[in-house]
């Protein structure tokens, strides 16, 4: 399954990776997949250090960096004036709810400089994205950038062209597609409606051929919805040169959630990962939990706009977290959860994926005949 864009990236297996968890995109790009950084909630500062370690571990592996590049930048503001948009019903709704569920609080010096240090995370403007993209490129492992939201802009192209890295986009719909391919990227990944974060409204089996049609031989990664190796053999049947998976690797020992975190998403089913705003402001899926159900009451307020709507929660899975009390946290997580039952590694959700694969494609082999 070694396909054309496999062969580009120089990868073993056309498996690539997104996590905000550099161990996971370490263990991924060693395993012969590709591991793609989110670099979203990072720091300039701090991604230059993930890249370094990951230079050191992977020795001379490639892997990717996914940057958020927010759009036109004419109405950006900074963190603190973010911070400063949330209005104090909003505070008093999120602190009224965690009070009456018999969450401590915190001191209110610690909470205000956790509210400020988070705000920076959460706050994405482009000229701290052109950062991050000036740090991704110095580094020669880094033979990939994937634009999350939105057109990926001209000059991101043009920079990562010139030093011969490649530049893909997610897309939801066929016509984004259409749109990103005008810019000059390399590479879209798909991403149906099943997946977690941030999501459209086309399921993946539907997008998957649409976008493939409407890249005009641009090579396309099937995402959404991905977990076992026959899902992999459909997307390559769809015409996808390879798969790009989010939610599986939470469910790993490598990955960034805590053991409780994580227990709590074995115990969820499919069902469980549910579309609302109540995470960014924008369209996404997650973990359905009474925090969620708590922001989509007839009574609660609508959810903020992006980013003071991920400002905000960040206080709610602050106190929940120290509180171990994760009904009043929740996390971008698609379908595929009703798949994750336990706790695994990378290497061994690779080895399974791959394993699956070809004993999928022997079951067709078998299960068909074309006479
Ligand atoms: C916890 C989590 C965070 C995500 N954050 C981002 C992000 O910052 N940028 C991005 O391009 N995609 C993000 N995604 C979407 C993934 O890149 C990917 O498209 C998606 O997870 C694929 O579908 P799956 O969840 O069914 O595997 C996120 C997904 C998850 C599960």
């Amino acid at each position: 399954m070694r396909t054309d864009v496999a062969k580009a990236l120089d990868i073993e297996v056309p498996i690539f990776a997104f996590s905000h968890c550099r161990d996971v995109v370490a263990a991924v790009t060693k395993a012969g997949g590709l591991g793609v950084l989110g670099a979203a909630w990072m720091t300039p500062e701090e991604l230059e250090m993930s890249i370094e370690w990951l230079e050191k571990e992977v020795d001379g592996k490639p892997f990717g960096v996914d940057l958020v590049f927010p759009g036109t930048g004419e109405d950006e503001k900074e963190a603190d004036e973010y911070l400063a948009s949330i209005p104090p019903s909003y505070m008093d709704f999120v602190t009224g709810m965690l009070d009456e569920a018999g969450l401590s609080d915190v001191a209110a010096d610690d909470r205000d400089a956790f509210m400020a240090d988070n705000a920076q995370k959460m706050t994405m403007t482009n000229e701290k994205s052109a950062r991050q993209l000036k740090i991704s490129l110095a580094h020669p492992s880094v033979r990939l950038i994937v634009g999350a939201l939105g057109v990926t802009p001209k000059w991101v192209v043009e920079e990562a062209h010139a030093k011969g890295v490649m530049v893909g986009a997610l897309v939801g719909s066929a016509r984004h597609a259409a749109k990103q391919v005008e810019v000059g990227v390399d590479l879209l990944v798909a991403q149906g409606t099943e997946a977690g974060g941030s999501v459209g409204d086309v399921a993946s089996m539907v997008l998957w051929p649409q976008v493939v049609e409407a890249a005009a031989g641009v090579p396309v990664l099937g995402a959404g919805g991905v977990s076992r190796g026959s899902h992999v053999l459909a997307a390559l049947s769809l015409g996808c040169q390879g798969v790009w998976l989010g939610s599986l690797w939470l469910g790993t020992a490598e990955g960034e959630l805590s053991l409780e975190a994580r227990d709590k998403l074995f115990q969820a089913k499919s069902e469980d990962a549910v579309i609302a705003k109540v995470m960014t402001g924008k369209q996404g899926r997650m973990l359905r939990t009474p925090y969620v159900d708590a922001w989509q009451a007839p009574d609660a307020p609508s959810p903020l706009q992006w980013p003071m709507q991920s400002i905000l929660n960040g206080y709610s899975y602050m106190r929940a977290e120290r509180a171990h009390e994760l009904d009043y946290w929740t996390y971008a997580v698609g379908q595929v959860i009703g798949d994750m039952q336990r706790s695994t590694t990378v290497k061994s959700e690779m080895t399974r994926l791959l394993d699956e694969y070809v004993e999928a494609l022997e079951a067709l082999e078998t299960r068909t005949s074309l006479d």
